[in-house]
């Protein structure tokens, strides 16, 4: 038989109106990378939540080494060798970097937190990722890429034999993915067990070894990580899907948003593009390359230095959200936590966020008008609840991003911007948020869509501007693009182009 080191049986959990765990097995064995895969809400984070000891089960069991334990709180789990990399990110913001490092066990000199040390501790934890940041710099400074490596850094200090990752690639690109890749074999090859969760179904045979796929919060299958991925989508959504990426060209009009010579000092520089009515543009880039500054600039949500931002031909105030959104002009962010969403109101009043601030202006809100909007891009989205009046705070990850993109929906912005929009959503899910995509340029409408998934980048867009550091490096016509071509152009050394 072979050797396994955790085994968890007939595991259920149910939360007020859900069952969100309804009968789930697990096996782990030591040197192995067990994928999780299962659709937004299928039960995949309370499944490792009742693993970490951040919920306990209601029925059901877990075996380690053979023998039953009860994972009562995070501290059990560490004390048993499990380390968790949530999903929703565990650091706190206003602490320094090596301080969230060392989070409980700092190190400590004559009874004082020996601060050289700690410092010291946390760079070698940092170089261990390959992340080059300074320790000293407070959470809150850094992009969500940087935030999840040292997640990442966090929970290898802890030298566990499991370890588990709740979609640690979300948030970040090509390079980062290869180096969290060889920390995860490096890992695997010393016989920890890594239990890996993505929605990104091209690493599950690069980096997995079995899959268990969950099902309405049932365990549905074990299979092998070489298991073709229209089978692996049949387990997890129950039917097959014909074309990952629907993209239908729209007959193109006018500009409708018009970005002249934008820059910032220290973060772009002399950006300029339009994107006309009825296209999607996408714009690929490495992580800082200014994209999210960019959009972030064009939305008014920061400052920029010199330029024009105009829609439809009316130039917007610099750094007026307001006058933006007045525009017609949307923005989904890539940090639907800190900015997206207000996580202790329900569906509905999130799904009204952006209506009712316009409304209000106007000097007052049908609220009925607004809840039937909200439930009909509810039922669109497909987004997995008990009803409109759940507190967002206890939607799946997934779910919570469809609820994101829903405000803008149910405000019908006229020029959406989207960042990263995919992020954690399922492979059906991401389909119907792609037929929305068409239905809105079909209607005239226009989309900026920042994404690092290059398939999607490629499937999606019908023109592709390329950034690095901080400029537009080029454009390519949908038709001719390959990731290689755009990725040649995102590796592009600005400086060196600039002296010559
Ligand atoms: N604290 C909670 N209170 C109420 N419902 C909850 C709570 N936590 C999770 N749920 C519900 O349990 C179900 C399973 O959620 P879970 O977060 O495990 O899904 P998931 O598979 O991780 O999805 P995703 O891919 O979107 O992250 C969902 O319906 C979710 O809304
Ligand atoms: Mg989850």
């Amino acid at each position: 038989m072979t050797q396994e080191i955790l085994r968890a049986e007939g595991l259920r959990k149910s939360f007020p109106g859900v069952q969100a765990l309804d009968g789930v097995d697990l096996t782990l064995r030591p040197g192995e990378v067990h994928v999780l895969l299962g659709e937004n809400g299928a039960g995949k984070s309370t499944l490792i939540k009742m693993l970490s000891g951040a919920h306990h089960p209601d029925e059901g069991r877990v075996l380690l080494d053979g023998q039953p334990v009860d994972i009562r709180d995070a501290r059990t789990a560490q004390r048993l060798g499990i380390a968790t990399i949530y999903q929703e990110f565990n650091l706190v913001p206003q602490l320094t970097v090596a301080e969230n490092l060392a989070l409980g066990r700092p190190p400590r000199r004559f009874g004082f937190v020996d601060t050289r040390a700690m410092r010291r501790q946390a760079a070698e934890l940092l170089a261990r990722v390959g992340v080059d940041v300074d320790p000293a710099t407070p959470i809150a400074g850094l992009g969500i890429a940087r935030m999840q490596m040292v997640e990442i850094a966090k929970a290898l200090a802890l030298n566990a034999r499991i370890l588990i990752m709740d979609e640690p690639t979300a948030v970040l690109t090509t390079g980062e993915v290869d180096r969290l890749f060889a920390i995860v074999r490096q890992l695997r090859d010393a016989g920890v067990a890594v239990v890996f969760i993505t929605h990104h179904l091209e690493e599950i045979a690069e980096i997995g070894d079995r899959v268990t796929v969950l099902r309405d919060g049932r365990s549905v299958a074990e299979v092998a990580a070489d298991t073709p991925q229209n089978e692996l989508i049949r387990l997890m959504v129950g039917r097959p899907i014909d074309q990952q990426f629907p993209r239908r060209p729209a007959e193109v009009g006018e500009a409708l948003l018009t970005v002249r010579g934008l820059s910032r000092r220290g973060a772009f520089d002399d950006v300029s593009f339009e994107v006309r009515a009825g296209e999607v543009v996408g714009v690929a880039g490495l992580v800082g390359a200014g994209r999210t500054e960019v959009a972030r600039a064009v939305f008014g949500a920061d400052r920029y230095d010199s330029g024009q931002v105009s829609v439809r031909g009316e130039t917007l105030a610099r750094a007026d959200v307001h006058a933006a959104m007045r525009a017609g002009l949307g923005l989904v962010p890539e940090d639907r936590k800190g900015q997206g969403l207000v996580l202790g109101d329900d569906v509905a009043a999130n799904l009204g966020l952006v209506t009712l601030r316009r409304a209000t202006r106007a000097g007052f809100v049908d609220l009925r008008a607004q809840r039937r909007a909200a439930a009909k891009v509810a039922e669109q989205l497909a987004i997995r609840m008990t009803g409109l009046d759940q507190e967002v705070r206890t939607l799946s990850g997934g779910n919570q991003q469809k609820v994101v993109i829903g405000k803008w929906l149910v405000a019908e912005a006229g020029v959406l911007i989207l960042d990263e929009p995919t992020r954690g959503i399922d492979v059906g899910a991401k389909v119907e948020i792609y037929q929305l995509i068409n239905a809105l340029t079909d209607s005239g409408r226009a989309v900026l869509m920042i994404s690092s998934d290059l398939p999607e980048i490629l499937g999606m867009s019908d023109r592709i501007l390329v950034m690095a550091r901080g400029r537009l490096v080029g454009e390519l016509p949908a038709a001719q693009a390959t990731q290689d071509a755009v990725m040649e152009l995102a590796v592009t050394d600005v400086e060196a182009s600039r002296v010559q």
